[in-house]
C-alpha cells in the first residue's frame, strides 16, 4: 500500500503553517496512511512505527476489525450528549470494571481531563471529610498533562514555565523512597491522596518499584488517603498486564486512563474503586464530548480485539524480546546507560542529550521520541511482531552507536 503525494502537499509541509498555533517542534513529515505497524508519509516514504502516536495506536493502523466497527458506529450515531444514557458507556464501564477490579467509571476525552477529574475527586474526598485545604502528594519528574491543575501536578519546570501562579495543594516527593513520602506528609492532616504514574512516561520511563507500590498502598490504607495511579501512558496492556500497577498485586482507588484505550479515537476514563466511586454527585463534574457513542465503540472494540488476539501476551513477549536485543546490542557501548520499562513501553537511557536522534531515526524510517533529554522512547502498537522489533533494533542500534561516538 503506497500513495503518491500531491506535489502541493510536500510544499505545504516545508513551509511553517501561518495559521496553526506554533505549539510543537514538528518534524517536516506528514503521515498519509498506515497499515498495521507501518505508516506512509504524503511523499510515499514508509516508516515502521515505533511510537504508535505516542502510545495511542494500540491496534496499529487501519485495523481490519476496528475500522469497520467504527464505520458502522459513525453510520448510526457519533454523538448524543450526556443528557441521555449512552449504552456504550455501560458496556465499556462494565469491561473496565471487570479488568481492573474497581467499580465505577467516568468518561472524558483526554489524559489531562482524566487526571483533572482525579484531582477533583481527591479534593472533594477531602472536603467531604471536613478538610478545607486538601493536599495531594505528587512526584518529581511526573507528567500529568497541560491544564493549569495537571501542569501544577507535573514535576517539570519547563512545562510549568510561564503559566504561574500554579495551583496550590501539591506536595512533591522523589520516586521509590517511602521514607521521603512519610517525612513529607508527617503530621499533615490535609493530605488526601498520593498521585503518580506507575511507570513515568514523559519523565524518562521511570518505573515505580513493586515493593514501593505495595508500601504506598499500605500507607494510603493506614492514613485513609486515596491511591491514584495515572495509567494514561502505561495502562491498557502496554506493560504486559492490563494495568501496570497489577504487577504489584495491588488495587488503586482511582485510575485515570486515556491514550491506548480508543486505539486513536480520543477517549479518557477515570476508573474508581469503592472509596472514590460515589464522591461525584450530579452537577459535580461533566463534559460535553466525554463518553460519546463513537469513543465508546472505539474503547469496546479495542478491548475486544486485544482479548481475541492475545495482545497483552504479545506486548510481554515482543517487549521482552526488544528489551533483550537492545541491551545485548548496546552492552558496553560508551554512553549507553540502561534500558528501562516493561513490555512495549521502553526507554533507552543514554548519558548525553539525544534529541538529535529523533530526526535521524525518522530519516531512516524508524520514528521514535526522546523524553527527559537522554531517553529514546519506544511505545509502538501492541500488535508489533518480533520480526518488526528486530527491524527497529537493526536501524536504531547503529544510529545510537554512531551518535554516542560523536
Ligand atoms: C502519564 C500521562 N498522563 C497524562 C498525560 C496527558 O494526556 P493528554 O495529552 O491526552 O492530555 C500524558 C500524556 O503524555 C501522560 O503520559
Amino acid at each position: 500500500m503506497n500513495a503518491a503525494a500531491p506535489a502541493s502537499t510536500s510544499a505545504f509541509i516545508e513551509a511553517a503553517s501561518p495559521h496553526v498555533m506554533n505549539t510543537y517542534g514538528r518534524l517536516p513529515i506528514a503521515l498519509s496512511h498506515g497499515q498495521g505497524c507501518r505508516v506512509w508519509d504524503v511523499n510515499g516514504k514508509s516508516y515502521l512505527d515505533g511510537l504508535g502516536g505516542i502510545a495511542v495506536n494500540t491496534l496499529g493502523h487501519n485495523h481490519p476489525r476496528l475500522v469497520p466497527a467504527l464505520q458502522d458506529q459513525i453510520g448510526k450515531i457519533i454523538h448524543s450528549s450526556n443528557y441521555y444514557h449512552v449504552p456504550g458507556q455501560e458496556v465499556l464501564a462494565a469491561k473496565l470494571v471487570e479488568l481492573s477490579g474497581l467499580t465505577n467509571v467516568f468518561f472524558c476525552c483526554t489524559g489531562l481531563e482524566a487526571n483533572e477529574a482525579a484531582l477533583k475527586l481527591a479534593r472533594k474526598f477531602g472536603h467531604d471529610r471536613g478538610i478545607e485545604r486538601p493536599e495531594i502528594v505528587v512526584y518529581e519528574k511526573a507528567f500529568h498533562g497541560r491544564s493549569i491543575a495537571t501542569l501544577s501536578a507535573t514535576g517539570n519546570a519547563k512545562v510549568q514555565a510561564g503559566f504561574g501562579p500554579l495551583v496550590e495543594g501539591f506536595i512533591r516527593v522523589p520516586l521509590n523512597d517511602i521514607e521521603a513520602l512519610k517525612k513529607a506528609t508527617a503530621g499533615n492532616p490535609n493530605v488526601v491522596a498520593v498521585f503518580f504514574e506507575t511507570i513515568q512516561g514523559e519523565g524518562g520511563i521511570n518505573p515505580m518499584r513493586v515493593d514501593y507500590l505495595q508500601q504506598v498502598r499500605k500507607l494510603c490504607d493506614e492514613q485513609n488517603w486515596l491511591m491514584m495511579v495515572d495509567e494514561v501512558q502505561c495502562g491498557m496492556g502496554r506493560t504486559g498486564k492490563w494495568f501496570a500497577h497489577q504487577w504489584a498485586g495491588i488495587l488503586p482507588d482511582v485510575m485515570p486512563l486515556a491514550k491506548g484505550l480508543g486505539s486513536g479515537v480520543p477517549i479518557g476514563a477515570v476508573v474508581a474503586g469503592p472509596r472514590a466511586a460515589n464522591i461525584f454527585q450530579p452537577g459535580n463534574h461533566g463534559t460535553t464530548f466525554g463518553g460519546n457513542p463513537l469513543a465508546m465503540r472505539a474503547g469496546i472494540e479495542t478491548i475486544r480485539i486485544m482479548e481475541e488476539d492475545g495482545l497483552i501476551a504479545n506486548a510481554s513477549k515482543v517487549g521482552a524480546h526488544l528489551k533483550a536485543a537492545l541491551e545485548r546490542e548496546l552492552a558496553g557501548v560508551d554512553g549507553f546507560h540502561e534500558v528501562r520499562g516493561q513490555g512495549l513501553m521502553l526507554g533507552v537511557d543514554l548519558t548525553k542529550p539525544c534529541g538529535a536522534l529523533v530526526q535521524r531515526a525518522c530519516d531512516k524510517g524508524r520514528p521514535i521520541s526522546v523524553t527527559a533529554d537522554t531517553v529514546v522512547r519506544l511505545v509502538p502498537p501492541l500488535i508489533l511482531t518480533t520480526a518488526e522489533a528486530d527491524e527497529i533494533v537493526d536501524i536504531l542500534v547503529p544510529l545510537i552507536k554512531q551518535f554516542l561516538s560523536e
